[in-house]
Order: C-alpha cells, then structure tokens, then sequence
C-alpha cells in the first residue's frame, strides 16, 4: 500500500472536534484537504470560505461520492460513526473515525465484519490520542514487559470530567439516549476505557452501579462505579463521573512483582518487589513482613508528557495509508472499549453482573427502549439506522 501522491481527505462533520483536527491539517505531511461535509450549511460554509479550494458537502454520502477524497475523518455525534465508516468501506475509503466506534459493541462488531472484506486495501484507524500520552505508553509498556509480574489488581479513579449544567445544555444531542447513546461512559470515558483494555485486557465480568443524572439534569449517567473479575481471578475497579470537583486520576495496577500508582502526568510511581509476593507469602515464616521492594520514580520524556495526541494519530492514518506504517490505534479494537463501557451501563441499569462479551440483543434492545423515550429524537442521516436498527 505504498504511495506518494498526498491523500486527499474529507471530514464529515465540522463542529467542534471536526474543526480542532481541521486546524491542524497544515502540519500533516502528506494530507490534502480536500472537502468537507455537515448538515449544518454554515458549518460548511465556515470552513470553505477560510479554504478557497475546498468543496463543501450537506451530507456524508455525497461527499464520499464525490471522487475528490482518499480518506474521510468522521467526526459527527456517536451514531452516525458506524453507518458512515461502512458506506466509506463501500467506497473503497480509509476511516479515520472519532471515538467511540459506534454506541454499542454489536454495531462494532458488525464494523469489523465489514472491515473484512476491505482489509488490505482500505486503512481504519479510531481517534485514541491518548494512546499517544508517553506516561500512558510506559504504564502499557511495563505491564507487557512484565515489571509487574502477572497482574492482580488494576483500580482506575478517572473523575476528572467535571462538566457543568452549561456544557450539557449546549448541544441538543449530548447527554441522551437518542443522541449520544449514553453518558459519561460513551462521551468522556471511551479514552479511558480504551487505555484500560491496552494496560491489562479484557476482564470476563462486570458489575456496576451506575447513576443517571444524580449531578446534572440530563438524561443519561453521569456516575459510575464498576467491579470486575479477570480469567486469572485478578480484579478491577473503575470510577468516573462528570459531577465531582477537584476530580481525581489515579491509575494503580498492582501484580506479583510490584506496584505503579500514576496520574498519567509526567511520573509514574513504581514498587518493584525483589521477589514474587505470591511466593514470599507461601514460604516466609515471618508473621507481619512485607515483600523487600525498591521504590522509584519513572519520568516519562521532558516536556512531552502531553505526547502528539490528535495531530499524531492523524499523521500516523495518513503514513499507515502511504508507507503502511503501523496504526497506533486501529479501528477494529474499538470494540473492546465499548464493550467494557457497554457491560458496566447494563450491569448499572440491570441491577446485576454482566458476563463479556455483552449480549448483543439485549443491549441493543435497551438502548433502543431508552432512546425511544429520549427527548432527542434522532434523525438517520442516510442508509441504515445502525446502532437504532429494530433489528439487533
Ligand atoms: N478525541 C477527542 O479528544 C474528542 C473530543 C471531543 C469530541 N470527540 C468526538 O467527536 C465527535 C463529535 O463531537 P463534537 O464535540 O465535535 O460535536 P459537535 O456537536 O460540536 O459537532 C458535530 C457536528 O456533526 C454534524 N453532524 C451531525 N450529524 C451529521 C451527519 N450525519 N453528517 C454530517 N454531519 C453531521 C453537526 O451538524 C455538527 O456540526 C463525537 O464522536 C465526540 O465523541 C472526540
């Protein structure tokens, strides 16, 4: 998939997000903007008269259609990412989609099928910028490399999302079930959600509570708090919400051969036991003793502790397509994410443990009841309702 001519990309959907990854498009090596799409004609019309040469589309489908794009960057609310990444596949186009993939992980999976039948030809990436983050990097490399041993524990405090009444009354389709699909798990935690899976894994169970607009007037949640149960008996927590402040981060995942606590800042702490714990347990006979450790502290690269987020995973899609560099983030795992964040919202709601992968009809059909009852009443932009489909 080598090739030298720039790729001519489009971006559907220039509201916020669509319009931060449009100002940094000069800096991409490589990349030629070539059109944009959104339903909103003054959406459009901002950008086209800032670019003389740029066309400017009222829907995704016609701008795919167009022949004047490569690539498309989708960057509309969460519905529509599954629907227009397949008619791109249809196309024959690379996908750079926002996260999340789709809203619920059948949708995903249904995605990747479709990906199938492209691979090869076509490049799908996801917009996880976090996993540009260097201290993010070192926690997935130390887990890997097995500094840790093998893990037992893994807790994430991720309530660094405040959001105030006057940011979810913004946009008519945050924060419902038939805009957004969910709350706090589907808008602000996908990064986290990702992250988590990369570190450690899927875990086999979930359980959650989770609380619908306990903070703000919204309809969908806005706290969570999960327990789950890995294969290897190791455990999880995690905990977000988008009402506490100060919030806090705090990343700690513990294994046989230490610890490593971070904020994902530009330190992580690190214990490093100077034997297995599982074995000094068994065989010390002494009462109260803790493993030996050496404590240290890991600075992650000087002044990059931010990493090359959006601008980075975008040059990354556009060197995967013209030297076949290895995607940071591909498309067809943001499914696991989803997953997780799918599983703790039926568990929250259900009132019961979720055994992974989630029951794709009926979670499907819960969305889709909650959605109906939604006082955003989605309008499908073309072809299949994905995620609202009556059928699961
Ligand atoms: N990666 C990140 O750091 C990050 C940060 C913020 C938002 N996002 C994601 O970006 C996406 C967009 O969020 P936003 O904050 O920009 O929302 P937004 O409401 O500001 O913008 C969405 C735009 O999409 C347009 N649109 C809606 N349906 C469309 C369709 N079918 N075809 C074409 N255009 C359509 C809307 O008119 C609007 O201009 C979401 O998936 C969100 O989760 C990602």
């Amino acid at each position: 998939m080598k090739r030298l001519k720039p790729v001519r990309l489009g971006v559907i959907g220039c509201g916020g997000m669509g319009s931060s990854h449009i100002s940094y498009f000069d800096k991409v090596n490589g990349l030629a903007f070539t059109a944009v799409a959104d339903i909103l004609p003054a959406a459009v019309k901002r950008h086209t008269e800032k670019h003389p040469n740029l066309k400017g589309f009222s829907s995704g489908a016609a701008l795919m259609k167009s022949g004047l794009v490569d690539a498309v960057l989708i960057a509309t609310p969460h519905y529509d990412h599954p629907v227009l990444t397949r008619l791109a596949f249809q196309h024959g186009l690379h996908v750079l989609c926002e996260k999340p993939v789709a809203v619920t992980a059948g949708e995903a999976e249904r995605t990747n099928q479709a990906y199938r039948k492209v691979k090869g030809k076509v490049v799908f990436g996801v917009m996880f910028n976090q996993r540009t983050s260097p201290a993010w990097r070192k926690v997935r490399q130390m887990v890997t490399e097995g500094w840790l041993g093998e893990i037992t524990r893994v807790n994430w405090i991720i309530t660094n999302w405040f959001r105030s009444q006057a940011y979810f009354n913004s946009g008519g389709w945050r924060a419902t079930w038939g805009g957004e699909g969910g709350g706090v798990l589907i808008n602000q935690c996908p990064h986290n959600l990702d992250l988590f899976q990369w570190f450690v894994g899927m875990p086999v169970e979930v359980t959650a509570q989770v609380a619908l607009g306990k903070y703000h007037r919204i309809e969908v949640e806005d706290e969570v708090i999960a327990t789950m149960r890995f294969k290897n008996g190791a455990t999880g927590v995690f905990i977000t919400s988008t009402g506490e402040s100060p919030g806090t981060n705090r990343l700690e995942i513990t294994g046989d051969r230490g610890r490593l606590v971070t904020d994902g800042g530009s330190t992580i702490e690190f214990i490093h036991t100077e034997q297995s714990v599982s074995t000094f347990c068994k065989t010390t006979l002494e009462r109260f003793a803790n493993v030996p450790a050496t404590r240290m502290t890991i600075e992650v690269p000087a002044g990059a502790a931010w990493g090359g987020q959006h601008q980075q995973v975008t040059q990354n899609f556009v060197n995967a397509i013209t030297q076949g560099e290895t995607l940071i983030a591909p498309g067809t795992e943001g499914i696991h994410g989803l997953e997780l964040g799918n599983a703790m919202l039926m568990s929250g709601l259900l009132g019961k443990p979720v055994k992974l992968p989630t029951p794709r009809g009926a979670y499907a059909a819960l969305i889709r009841k909650l959605a109906k009852r939604s006082a955003f009443k989605k309008v499908v932009a073309g072809g299949s309702k994905g995620d609202l489909a009556t059928s699961a």
